[in-house]
């Protein structure tokens, strides 16, 4: 097995980087595809590094899982080629420069890693981020090392009709035995990581486009024949991608040709392959009747991600894994700044900040709610790691959305104007190399005049800063200071290990008086007000800021947008949250106030529920919700992220024991309070948000469903649901979306785990839905998410309807949409159940873990980590999470799943 580490694993080190001691400036590569053996001839033009340390004597590539043929050099046979433990070691070389020719074998049916070569659905298809193309053919499989790419593919033409790699197609023609063959020819130096070849029986829609120069581009997406009718949405938002970073950023197009393929088996999102994306299906398939609009808004994102890549990764590439940030994070963030832009389309001022502004509480609330917990567990780590011994494991929330913050604070200290700046002397710079953050860090500041040494901490400390804010005013001078303190709190010992000193943040803050309005700010020194939001730079440890002519003591609204990815400290008291979530002028901070408030009293009834005291909820902040319930001047998409409740696992990371079992009883007390104290409201609400006529998956429709549906929530969770399964039954029939049809399916499970009854209405609405959308596999990965996301009870054990769907026909652990659909969703997605005193929920982990490990590591891996808090948890459950644990470690081979229990371990 891949991966597999017979002995400790070997750390890798940010510090030992060196330059490869050999360059490849072509490779040629040709491929004869059988599914279980697959011939890969592979012709490199090599060279010494002059930049290598030293003259190394032999030359050492890296190979796994293949069987070696044979080896020639300059066109001769070549003896001193032998197979070591991690690939080729080759001597006797000639000089400075030569051509060498290696013949391997892979078998691609066997492989279910996902890593390397594969077969998918009878169709070939790479992966080779981050080391997967030594699974294909030896190389020098590290992104320092840059080659223009010529790939032949040969296969049988009826079984694969239809044969893709980077670039330009060269040539294509039969050759004899029914075999045929394509010659695809990349003009751009990639890395490794960035090959791809797809074949087999696909069909594509594509468009002709002309680039901001004028020139043609041929766009297609490929997927399998009975998807052509779900292929529309991707194709549009690749146009919108393109169009977005000529306007934003002045990058065009490179290629004549841009290819998005669909996969079922994979094992992340999509990949930004040069020229050849490859992606999850669940990111390119969408129709009305399949798709919830926010699979529609995600599948924007992603095909932005990738096709940002396109600079942001291929242009300008790594220098090494632990650069991996400057790749991701900023890609992130420009899909962001995508989304952001796209939700807001053509509206102006304070209709557009709105639109932006909840794509921005969507981006936090993920960063919040698994980035944050990351940091604090024993995976923490800098968005520069230090060291890794998986890099597989460090494609985290850290490296892509605390990245992403780091990147967008440079935005924010500069302006957009600024930080295009700094861009453009990125490229000027780099175009066509392989970078360090450092070099990103030393344009934005250059670009910019400014020193931004300081800076570089966000890349080299890990854990979540906390900011703690004093304010006092001075009634007879009109001033009022704020002064900041930063500092880490308690974070883990991984995280500590890397804290050195005080961070630049950019702190965002305004005033507010006493009408709700916003107050001009003038800071101490500045001779005119600066508008009413200006962002502080905090660089010490404490630092006070004063402002003048302040005419009475004001509210402040504290790390506006959230400038900087920091926890505030700060007293505010029930009625002034209140206050802000009804005033304040900056969106973010509106829902951030109730999000607090709904967040302290969540917190005070887990603690009620813990201690089993009877538990009761203040008028006041049903008022607050109610009030946000009423307010048509909100979108509705603002309302519906206003009025959810903070999830169950990130209430439970915000107790100093968490409790799954008291914050589910809380949080399902203040629901079901919500929904009984504002029956007609939500009711009146479920009516003016329908959206009759044909389904638009725009962000006003889309934000009208999600606000309708929030209301069929919180009406299934009333002690009478009868409403609301009537409404949910009409809706669940009459749907002509699937936003609409799985929120009543899931209307129907919440009404019949609530009250009890009504649960054959719940179980004839899942088997319908089973049989009308048997044929279309994503659909049938909300079936088994739903019902593993299920809200469980004493006598409705949801563990035992896992077991059982993990014997239906339809389960496949080795598809890991599948396994994320029924496995993850129960471990990830259901706390309450998961964490079930009995450790049934862990043992069922363990069992999971085990079995992955032996199919797909990386897929093992991630559901590895969801016992890595156990340290955090009551002791009764924090002994049988060990015991789980500990059982994991005893069992498993990969290096993937090794490296994250054993920290988990010894934290
Ligand atoms: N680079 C890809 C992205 O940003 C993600 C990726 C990394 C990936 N490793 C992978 C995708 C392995 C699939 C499999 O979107
Ligand atoms: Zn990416």
């Amino acid at each position: 097995m891949s991966n597999t580490a017979p002995t400790a694993s070997a750390v890798i080190r940010r510090e030992d980087y060196t330059p490869p001691a050999f360059l490849i400036d072509s490779v040629a590569l040709e491929f004869d595809l059988v599914p279980s053996r697959t011939v890969v001839k592979n012709t490199m033009r090599l060279r010494r590094n002059p930049d290598a340390a030293s003259a190394a004597p032999r030359l050492e590539l890296m190979g796994e899982q293949l069987e070696f043929v044979s080896a020639s050099i300059d066109g001769k046979p070549h003896a001193d080629a032998h197979v070591t433990e991690n690939g080729l070691s080759i001597g006797d070389i000639p000089g400075d420069a030569f051509e060498l020719s290696i013949e391997s074998i892979c078998n691609p049916a066997e492989n279910t890693t996902l890593s390397g070569l594969y077969v998918s659905s009878g169709n070939f298809f790479t992966q080779c981020e981050a080391e997967g193309f030594r699974r294909i053919t030896y190389f020098l499989d590290r992104p320092d090392v840059m080659s223009t790419y010529t790939v032949t593919l040969r296969a049988d033409k009826a079984a694969y009709p239809v044969l893709l790699s980077n670039g330009n197609l060269l040539e294509e023609g039969d050759l004899p035995d029914g075999r045929h063959f394509a010659t695809w020819e990349d003009p751009f130096k990639k890395p490794s990581y960035l090959f791809a070849l797809v074949a087999g029986k696909l069909v594509c829609i594509e468009e002709r486009i002309k680039s901001s120069s004028g020139k043609e581009k041929l766009l297609q997406v490929w997927v399998e024949p009975q998807d052509l009718d779900k292929t529309r949405h991707a194709m549009d938002s690749l146009i919108h991608s393109i169009r977005w970073d000529e306007k934003r950023f002045g990058l065009e197009l490179d290629l004549d040709r841009f290819m998005i393929v669909a996969v079922s088996d994979f094992n992340m999102g999509a990949m930004e392959n040069k020229g050849l994306n490859i992606f999850n299906t669940k990111y390119v398939l969408a129709n009305p009747e399949t798709a919830t609009d926010i699979d529609f808004s995600n599948i924007e994102a992603v095909v932005g991600h990738e096709y940002f890549h396109n600079w942001t990764g291929n242009r300008v590439t790594c220098r090494d894994w632990f650069q991996l940030s400057l790749k991701e994070g900023l890609t992130v963030f420009r899909d962001q700044e995508f989304s952001a832009d796209m939700a807001a389309g053509d509206a102006e001022g304070a209709a557009s900040a709105a639109a932006r502004a909840t794509k921005r509480i969507e981006d936090v609330r993920v960063l919040r709610q698994m980035q944050f917990a990351e940091d604090a567990g024993p995976m923490a780590h800098p968005v520069r790691p230090e060291s890794y011994v998986e890099i597989n494991n460090f494609y985290t929330m850290t490296v892509y959305e605390k990245g992403s913050e780091v990147v967008r604070m440079y935005q924010t200290l500069f302006g957009r104007d600024g930080f295009r700046r700094g861009m453009d002397l990125y490229f000027q710079r780099h175009d066509g190399q392989a970078v360090t953050c450092d070099d990103f860090r030393r344009a934005m500041a250059d670009a910019n005049k400014r020193d931004l040494a300081q800076y570089e901490r966000w890349y080299s400390q890990a854990g979540t800063p906390r900011v703690t804010v004093r304010a006092s005013y001075d009634a007879a001078a009109k001033r009022y200071t704020l002064t900041l303190a930063q500092g880490y709190g308690e974070t883990s010992e991984a995280a500590r290990a890397t804290q050195k000193g005080p961070l630049l943040i950019p702190f965002s803050v305004g005033l507010i008086g006493s009408n709700g309005a916003d107050l001009p700010l003038r800071l101490e020194g500045e001779q005119q007000p600066g508008g009413t939001t200006c962002v502080l730079e905090f660089t010490e440890r404490e630092q006070s800021f004063t402002f003048v002519d302040v005419d009475e003591p004001p509210l402040p609204s504290l790390l506006r947008n959230f400038s900087a990815p920091v926890i505030v400290d700060f007293d505010y008291t029930n009625e002034q949250l209140a206050f802000l979530l009804a005033n304040d002028s900056d969106p973010f901070n509106r829902w951030e106030a109730g999000q607090r408030l709904a967040t302290r009293e969540l917190l005070a009834l887990a603690a009620r529920a813990s201690k089993g005291e009877a538990l009761a909820i203040d008028d006041e902040t049903i008022a607050a919700f109610a009030r946000v319930l009423d307010d048509t001047t909100l979108t509705p998409a603002f309302r519906e992220l206003a009025l959810m409740l903070p999830s169950e696992s990130y209430l439970a990371e915000q107790m100093s024991v968490s409790d799954p079992a008291a914050v589910h009883a809380a949080r399902v007390f203040m629901s079901r309070q919500l929904a009984s104290r504002l029956r007609d409201k939500w009711l009146a609400l479920y009516e003016a948000n329908r959206t009759p006529g044909e389904y638009r998956p725009t962000p006003e429709d889309a934000g009208k469903r999600g606000l309708k549906n929030l209301a069929l929530a919180y009406l299934s969770q009333l002690d009478d649901p009868r409403d609301a399964v009537q409404l949910a039954q009409k809706q669940y029939d009459d749907a002509n979306n699937m936003t609409d049809r799985s929120a009543a399916l899931s209307a129907l499970l919440l009404a019949s785990a609530t009250a009890g009854a009504s649960a054959s209405a719940a179980d004839a609405a899942l088997e319908d839905f089973y049989r009308r959308f048997e044929k279309e596999p994503l659909v049938i990965d909300k079936w088994f998410a739903l019902q593993a996301t299920q809200r469980g009870g004493a006598d409705r054990k949801v563990i035992d309807i896992v077991r059982n769907l993990m014997q239906h026909p339809a389960f496949n652990i080795k598809n890991p949409n599948r396994a994320r659909s029924l496995i993850f969703s129960f471990c990830s997605g259901n706390p309450a159940q998961f964490h079930a005193v009995d450790g049934s929920g862990y043992a069922f982990w363990a069992e999971q873990v085990i079995a992955l490990d032996a199919l797909n590591p990386q897929v093992a891996a991630r559901l590895a980590r969801g016992l890595e808090m156990w340290r955090r948890f009551t002791p009764q459950l924090r002994e049988k999470m060990h015991a789980a644990l500990t059982e994991v470690a005893s069992k498993v081979k990969s290096r993937d799943v090794r490296e994250v229990v054993e920290k988990a371990l010894a934290s």
